[in-house]
């Protein structure tokens, strides 16, 4: 006898930008949770409030207020940010045996205010206690508002291997407010960039020379036209997800991975002292001199590229590059993808094609022309 068993189920979970979510009047979380009284357990990277010494004050009496149904279970709780928090498994089990001695269930509510890391670790917990607590994101960088925090999966890093463990979880909500950008370290706010020209190089053409264009704007941190550059890549990154056909990535093709299997190794080679955004401009520019290698970009467009990432303000070489092990990652990728390699390469810009093998000697000419192009005075 066979049952051939099939099930769907819908996510549906509202992203919200907006400014001073936790002052008075801002009602932007009650409305994007509906009304229902619920508890709740605050979850901190600790370098947010080490920037705004107002906040824990402020999630104190955004929850007591009288017209509130959320109730805090226990004070927020603050923890160590960056890529620390997903490289301690020791804190995921901490984060689970608070959630437990709590006793949240699963109609609780897990708030998380912090940078990608933190968002990726505190969900991670937050997914496995019960299978499964209401996780709301509210992610306090760049790259966690327009990219990390807006998706569908968490993770932390575990023998060695980036992301090697973690699940697919959609949020409850996520609420990204821009106020909490302008106290960024320069590498945080130059992270997010890079996942910007990512999505727009392999599938927005116009987003691409609107971002060329905003360029040295985004170096001198103009917020206006970060905030912009934010909305915009939030709703790519949205759209992604939502229309690819396989938001939980069983099929091998990861097309919001473009540049992530160098970026992923450069970070590990580094021991993490390069940002995963960083990193992810150096991958974005090696795997597009790889197309111009191939014949598959134009040396035009190639020069786009490049001088778009370099006035933004990121990096596109690091030494880590010329190391032999960097090779490894392709590997390392196929493994984390399933199946076949599978990289995404630009076909001009703003548009993309998938490749099952890289041609080592073509990836080596391409490192070749990364370095020059780093070097030479623009
Ligand atoms: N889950 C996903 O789909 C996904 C996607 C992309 C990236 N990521 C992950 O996200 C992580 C990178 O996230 P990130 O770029 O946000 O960096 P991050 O979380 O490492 O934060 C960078 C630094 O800024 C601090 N910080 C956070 N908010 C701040 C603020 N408002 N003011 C001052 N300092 C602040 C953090 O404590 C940290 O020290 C990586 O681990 C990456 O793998 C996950
Ligand atoms: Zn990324």
């Amino acid at each position: 006898m066979r049952i051939d068993q099939r099930i769907s189920v819908e996510f549906a979970f509202p992203v919200v930008f907006t400014r001073g979510i936790f002052s008075p009047g801002n009602t932007a979380l009650p409305d994007a949770l509906g009304g229902e009284p619920a508890r709740a357990f605050c979850i901190v990277d600790e370098n947010v409030p080490k920037h705004h010494p107002a906040l824990l004050a402020q999630i104190d009496t955004f929850f007591t207020r009288a017209t509130s149904h959320l109730t805090l279970a226990a004070p927020p709780l603050l923890i160590p940010g960056g890529e620390a928090a997903k490289n301690d498994f020791a804190l995921i089990e901490r984060l689970m045996a608070a959630m437990l001695d709590l006793r949240l269930d699963r109609r609780a509510y897990v708030f998380v205010i912090g940078g990608g890391a933190v968002l990726d670790a505190a969900g991670l917990a937050a997914s496995l206690v019960h299978r499964g607590l209401r996780l709301v994101r509210i992610p306090t960088t760049v790259l966690s508002q327009n990219d990390g925090g807006v998706g569908v999966k968490n993770g932390v890093n575990f023998q060695g291997g980036k992301n090697a463990l973690g699940t697919f979880a959609p949020p409850a909500a996520v609420v990204n407010d821009f106020d909490f950008l302008s106290t960024l370290p320069d590498p945080a706010w130059r992270a997010g960039i890079a996942e910007a020209f990512k999505v727009a190089i392999i599938r927005d053409r116009d987003f691409f020379d609107w971002l060329c264009r905003r360029a040295t704007a985004f170096f001198s941190r103009d917020a206006g036209a970060l905030e912009q550059l934010v909305v915009r890549c939030a709703t790519l990154h949205l759209e992604h997800i939502r229309t690819s056909g396989d938001p939980f990535e069983f099929g091998s093709a990861r097309p919001l991975d473009f540049g992530h299997w160098a970026a992923h190794k450069l970070e590990l080679l580094s021991k993490f002292q390069i940002s995963h955004g960083e990193a992810v401009g150096a991958g974005i520019a090696l795997d597009s001199a790889y197309a111009l290698e191939r014949g598959w970009i134009s040396v035009a467009e190639w020069d786009r590229i490049h001088r778009g990432l370099v006035e933004s303000g990121l990096q596109i070489w690091f030494p880590e590059l010329a190391r032999p092990e960097l090779f490894e990652g392709l590997r390392e990728f196929q493994e984390h993808l399933g199946g076949e390699l599978c990289v995404t390469f630009p076909r001009g810009i703003g548009d993309r094609h998938e490749v099952h093998e890289i041609d080592r000697e073509a990836m080596v000419r391409a490192l070749a022309v990364l370095r020059k192009t780093a070097t030479e005075p623009a």
